[in-house]
């Protein structure tokens, strides 16, 4: 059963067929880091302007390079929320013309249930297992039992730590997305030249990296002669060490010894080899989706969409795209 899933919420304009929910025939990703990066983030009206221009192509590269007519595909998967509202429409306008044209069921997958689903794509984990999101535009951890069965445990109280990336990276004089630049500046500094707060709320899951981005503008401002490799290896032993931690403590509290990681800052190199290592010492697993497929992408949509599809939760073209969407809420 093939399923044409599309991605248009935040800066990437993605199409994807994906065979039974978990085998890739063709994965399409358009990428607007050239426009966003002379900004330092990205510009929402011109992400929707993109996404426009670009839809139609990225759809019709996906089922060309699939070599499959549309009249094979048996649903079509669009990422309805949350993200940026006018990139969410273009996807979610397209995938609902397409749907009523061609007479093919429609899915509205959440955003964030496509990255926990993304790892669907090449193992198949258990439930119920843990699932932290993290990415430019979030950062929450799920208790996850079932298709379709998730409870937000903990989440950001303010900025993702993908965010905080790019903000760091923008102060440090790079471009967007910082995430990779970073990652690689990192390798080539100390990780304990500047001690950054790691902020660990009490007495409960969430997260904080407001804070840390603060502490690393204040110390830039004070010591323009610190090395920026040194400047961004303190920051990122900062950000590991606060989500290594909070998985412990999850996989502790809940007793879950099972956690995926997703989403864009899961393809950084120091939090993927902290968090295989601190899982062999503890006796957890822990799965990651290769990196490719850690960033935004449509496959992970239609991974997801196939099984709201073959439970029959299907919508009609009253579907409207919501930027903000919790994962397991009323809406989803
Ligand atoms: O999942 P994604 O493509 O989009 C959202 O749903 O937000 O994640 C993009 C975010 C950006 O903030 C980017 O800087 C970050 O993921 N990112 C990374 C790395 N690669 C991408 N952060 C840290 N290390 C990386 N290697
Ligand atoms: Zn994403």
């Amino acid at each position: 059963m093939l399923i044409l899933g599309i991605d248009t919420s935040c800066d990437d304009t993605a199409a994807s067929i994906v065979e039974d929910g978990s085998r890739i025939i063709s994965n399409i990703v358009s990428s607007q880091n050239e426009i966003h990066k002379r900004y330092g983030g990205i510009v929402p009206e011109l992400a929707s302007r993109r996404h426009l221009e670009m839809i139609c192509p990225v759809v019709d590269e996906a089922i060309k390079q699939a070599g499959a007519g549309i009249r094979e595909i048996s649903a079509i998967a669009v990422s309805h929320g949350p993200g940026l509202i006018g990139s969410l429409l273009v996807g979610v306008c397209f995938a609902k013309s397409l749907s009523f044209v061609h007479t093919i069921p429609l899915v509205a997958v959440n955003h964030l249930e496509g990255h926990i689903f993304s790892v669907f794509l090449e193992t198949k984990p258990e439930f119920p297992f843990l699932a932290l999101v993290v990415s430019g535009g979030h950062t929450s951890i799920y208790k996850v039992d079932g298709f379709g069965q998730y409870i937000e445990l903990g989440r950001t109280r303010d900025d993702a730590a993908g965010e905080a990336y790019d903000k760091v990276a923008k102060l440090l004089g790079f471009g967007y997305p910082g995430g990779t630049i970073i990652d690689s500046l990192a390798s080539k500094g100390n990780p304990e030249a500047v001690a950054f707060p790691k902020a660990l709320l009490k007495d409960s899951f969430d997260f904080s990296f407001s804070g840390l981005k603060t502490a690393v503008l204040n110390y830039v401002r004070k010591n323009p002669e610190v090395s920026k490799e040194d400047i961004a290896a303190s920051f990122q032993s900062a950000v590991v060490g606060s989500l290594t931690n909070r998985i412990i403590d999850v996989t502790r509290a809940t007793g879950i010894k099972k956690i995926i990681l997703s989403g864009g800052v899961a393809a950084n190199s120091a939090l993927r080899e902290n968090i295989k290592r601190e899982a062999l010492e503890k006796d957890f697993e822990v799965y990651f989706p290769s990196l490719h497929l850690c960033t935004d992408n449509a496959a992970m949509v239609a991974a997801a969409g196939y099984h709201h599809f073959i439970n029959g939760k299907t919508v009609d073209l009253s579907l409207n795209p919501k930027a903000y969407l919790p994962l397991g809420s009323a809406d989803d």
